[in-house]
């Protein structure tokens, strides 16, 4: 590769200006209050595609929010990467704990700061600046296909369709994501695997109407604290989770795997003061790498009911909600692991009060190989651009469409993630560093000539 630094020296202003602009587009998917900005952010990404010059540049509309595909076929024998990322964020809420309005970007420090920045617009646009970067200086290795959506942190639910529906397309030898973390800017890592989701909201009901928390308070159930009892019950004193059946499927991982995985540093001090908490917390037996990398969990990510407003009204309420994540390892299955959890939601439930589950998104969990080719490729471009060779971890977060990927065109995923844990991801004041988007759009096209070398 020729002149990769170079072209990104004299481009450099450019790039982050663009950038820019992109996250100043508010493509909030959650909250159709934002519906223009997801649109405007999908042609956004379109005219780039072109610009770098891509070919058959389309907005591939769904019954949601569009694709962006675009690809740049140079020679049908050569390997195809098919590029995934996507443009939508999400929402920015609570705006209050925001250092800087989070749709104006901000550098500060050497880090970018708006939502979207790392997850997963600034990472996704590397892609576009590399490719450009490898049109301009004439030297792509290998055919490239784009595939961005809108859909991501919504469950990338129509994406399932399209992938289903253009198989053909879509054909390609590998995929490449930008969309994880690495363990540090020194340290660099590639993701190996990714946790499934199962993710539930539950209504809980007691009265028929809220009542007077004097006249009717002891002798009636209340939804808040039987919720409340409800889903402690679902962690043991070892912080298993109680749901019957919950782990029979969850594959263990072999003692070497094991010893490999504890192998990336790892410092818990650091990760404590980061948090600014005194101790760590999780399932007995599994220390904090395992916990997040290769273990389940079942957490409340709201809950809700009764009166929250000013100074206080005396109130038996009626109904309480909650919105309860599991993350899923190999060989769980998301709508197994929801159907269980529903029945034994119901089970614990006393009489005199009535549940309602009702299921949202889910997905699968995935590994990916680290003796492939494609594997292979991103560890010799992170090493000549790191001058360190990746570290194989487990991230902890999901992207429901890989293992889609997997059962739907046959294809692995390669996770290359320029990001860092402390960057902010779905949390106010998101960043992403300037050292880290500049690394991406250099290591990008080493990627592609290895890849090419090995086929
Ligand atoms: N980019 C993240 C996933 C991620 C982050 C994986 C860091 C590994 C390390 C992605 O955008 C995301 O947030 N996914 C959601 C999935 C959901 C909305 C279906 C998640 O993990 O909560
Ligand atoms: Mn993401
Ligand atoms: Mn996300």
């Amino acid at each position: 590769m020729q002149g990769v630094t170079n072209y990104i020296e004299s481009n450099k202003q450019r790039f982050l200006d663009e950038l820019f602009e992109l996250l100043r587009i508010p493509s909030v998917s959650a909250n159709p209050d934002f519906k223009d900005d997801v649109f405007e952010a999908a042609a956004f990404i379109k005219a780039k595609l072109e610009e770098a010059g891509a070919d058959a540049v389309e907005v591939c509309p769904t019954d949601g929010y569009p694709i962006v595909y675009g690809h740049k076929i140079i020679d049908p024998k050569l390997p195809t990467i098919l590029v995934y990322g996507h443009y939508d964020v999400q929402p920015a809420d609570p705006y209050e704990l925001w250092d800087s309005p989070p749709f104006e970007p901000v550098i500060k420090n050497g880090k970018i700061y708006a939502r979207g920045a790392c997850d997963d617009k600034g990472q996704m646009y590397m892609h576009v600046k590399a490719f450009e970067l490898m049109m301009r200086t004439n030297q792509l290795p290998c055919n490239v296909k784009f595939m961005i959506e809108g859909e991501e942190e919504v469950g990338s639910s129509n994406l399932a369709t399209f992938v289903k529906n253009n198989k053909k397309r879509l054909s390609a030898d590998v995929v490449l994501i930008s969309d994880t973390s690495m363990i540090a800017n020194d340290t660099p890592s590639i993701d190996v695997g990714l946790r499934g989701l199962s993710y539930v909201e539950v209504e809980v009901t007691g009265p028929n109407r809220d009542l007077h928390s004097g006249v009717y308070g002891g002798a009636v159930a209340n939804p808040i604290n039987i919720l409340a009892k409800m889903i402690a019950s679902m962690h043991d004193e070892n912080n298993h989770i109680t749901i019957p059946g919950f782990y029979d499927k969850v594959l263990e991982l072999t003692n070497a795997e094991r010893v490999a995985l504890n192998l990336a540093p790892f410092d818990i001090e650091e990760f404590k003061s980061d948090l600014q908490i005194a101790d760590v917390w999780g399932e007995k037996g599994y220390n904090t790498i395992e916990r997040t990398g290769i273990r389940p969990t079942l957490d409340v990510n709201g809950i809700w009911g009764g009166y929250t407003g000013e100074g206080s009204k005396t109130v038996l309420p009626s109904k309480a909600y909650a919105k309860i994540s599991m993350r899923l390892v190999p060989n769980q299955s998301s709508d197994e692991i929801t159907s269980l959890f529903k029945k034994h939601f119901e089970s614990i439930a006393p009489a005199g009060i009535k549940v309602v589950v009702k299921p949202h998104h889910g997905g699968e969990p995935v590994v990916t190989p680290t003796d492939s080719p494609a594997y292979l490729a991103a560890a010799k471009a992170m090493e000549t651009t790191f001058g360190k060779s990746p570290i194989p971890t487990r991230g902890g977060g999901s992207i429901p469409i890989v293992a889609l990927f997997e059962k739907e065109l046959g294809l692995k995923s390669v996770l290359m993630g320029f990001g860092l844990d402390s960057d902010a991801l779905h949390s106010p004041n998101e960043s992403y560093g300037v050292f880290n988007y500049y690394k991406g759009i250099e290591t990008i096209p080493y990627f592609f000539h290895y890849f090419n070398e090995a086929h």
